[in-house]
């Protein structure tokens, strides 16, 4: 009896490590339309990737994800000190924004901080103004920020410099989210532009 039952406890073990690793791969992030229509069909299956957020805008005004809704959404976490990997996105995502036209209009992109303590309001704003004017930036309180950035499985990390400065480690993807508030998969950092186009096509359309 004791046998059984740690066999089944090793049994849980493995499927917690399983699913775990999955996730910190992403391999259901795969896109297609045969994923696609598995993501419509069984929502449940899928993991839990955003939520409920109440921050702080880069004009000041307190937002939340209601203020959004009905609104296709590319989340984005980053911070404005970022050397390359951040910059790099927000110029893509303004590239492709541009390049969908009308179909870019209907997509509301979102540039999270996960660094709110150099990123204020202010910053953010002097830091989107190099960016397509539609980019919104968020920040907030520290443990607004985390809740957020928990919210999409993000992981955020600072790193201390030499110079007794800090950088940040972050995750790098571009989150989409429906219409209807549903997860929709990632764009990630090193993604084709053309399959990138292709997921913002389809994600305008959602
Ligand atoms: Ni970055």
């Amino acid at each position: 009896m004791l046998r059984a039952v740690r066999i089944a406890a090793w049994a849980g073990i493995a499927v917690l490590l399983f699913l775990s690793v999955a996730l910190g791969i992403g391999w259901w992030r795969v896109d297609g339309p045969t994923v696609a229509q598995e993501v419509s069909s069984t929502p449940r299956a899928l993991p839990q990737i955003g939520g409920p957020f109440s921050l702080v805008d880069h004009r000041g005004r307190r937002v939340s994800e209601k203020d959004f809704v009905g609104r296709p959404m590319l989340v984005f976490f980053g911070f404005t000190h970022c050397p390359d990997v951040c910059p790099t996105a927000l110029f893509e995502m303004t590239t492709r924004l541009a390049a969908l036209g009308e179909e870019g209009a209907k997509l509301q992109a979102l540039f999270v901080t996960v660094d709110p303590e150099r990123d204020t309001a202010a910053q953010m704003a002097l830091y989107l103004g190099s960016f397509d004017p539609r980019i919104v930036g968020l920040t907030g309180s520290r443990a607004e920020v985390e809740a957020a950035s928990a919210a999409y499985r993000v992981i955020a990390r600072r790193v201390p410099l030499e110079d007794g400065g800090y950088t940040m480690d972050h995750t790098a993807s571009v989150f989409m989210v429906d219409s209807g508030g549903r997860f929709a998969g990632t764009i990630d950092h090193h993604e084709d532009n053309e399959a990138a186009l292709a997921k913002m096509r389809r994600l305008a359309g959602s």
